[in-house]
């Protein structure tokens, strides 16, 4: 069970889908982690029970901050909890796993909302304001051989996430999908969504994917001549 805070994301199908993931490839145990967007902690926590060596997460919102601080006592885990923007309190730190269910629905306008409950899940008009500093911060965290997962929605582009990763060097793939039915959020949204041909009139579910993105196990910079 996860305590949670008034305006913190409820762990949902995209926090299930991503630990069930990191579970069943194996990846945390005895690595050190890195939980990008931490909300609840849900998969801070999930990450030290699975045996990680080492817990580090992330968050732009306080109230998040003091609620994974609050869960990983509650589950008699250690997790080190920042408050900050993405990569930028961890610094130059490399991680052997980095996990990460980002903001990523379709929203209206090109600045996300930092105060307000859409801060969890505001990704801007096409879902990737944030999916994308990701796909380009993620690599220079990553230690060799260290894995990337991340969840999104199909509304927000995975060929554009598999690219951008792959251009970074990193080998992207698929690893889950899943179809779930529609939140209240993509509901409240949907005049929006049709408008912008995202969603098929009539359409009553939502594609989900966890991408998972592997660092070079060494450096493959041309060797010095
Ligand atoms: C979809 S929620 C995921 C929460 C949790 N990881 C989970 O899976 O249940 C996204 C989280 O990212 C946080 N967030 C939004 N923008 C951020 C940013 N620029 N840097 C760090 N965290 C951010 C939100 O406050 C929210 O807690």
């Amino acid at each position: 069970m996860l305590l949670r805070a008034p305006g913190v994301y409820r762990a949902q199908d995209d926090t299930s889908l991503l630990i069930e993931e990191m579970y069943r490839s194996g990846v945390a145990r005895g690595r050190s982690v890195l939980d990008v967007g931490t909300g609840t902690g849900a998969l801070a926590v999930a990450a030290a029970r699975a045996g990680a060596s080492q817990v580090s997460g992330v968050d732009l919102s306080l109230r998040a901050v003091l609620t994974a601080r609050f869960n990983a006592r509650l589950h008699g885990t250690r997790v080190t909890v920042h408050r900050g923007d993405l990569f930028g309190p961890v610094g130059g730190q490399l991680f052997d796993l980095v996990l990460t269910n980002p903001p990523y629905v379709p929203s209206r306008g090109g600045v996300l909302p930092r105060h307000r409950a859409g801060r969890s899940w505001d990704g801007g008009p096409d879902g990737r304001i944030l999916l994308d500093r990701i796909c380009a911060a993620a690599p220079a965290h990553l230690a060799p051989g260290g894995v990337l997962l991340l969840v999104q929605s199909e509304l927000s582009g995975e060929e554009a996430t598999l690219e951008r990763l792959a251009a970074a060097g990193l080998d992207a793939t698929v690893r889950v999908r899943a179809r779930i039915p529609l939140g209240p959020v993509l509901r409240g949204r949907l005049p929006f969504l049709r408008r912008a041909g995202l969603m098929a009139p009539g359409q009553e579910d939502e594609g989900l994917v966890v991408i998972g993105a592997v660092q070079p196990p060494v450096s493959q910079s041309p060797a010095a001549t």
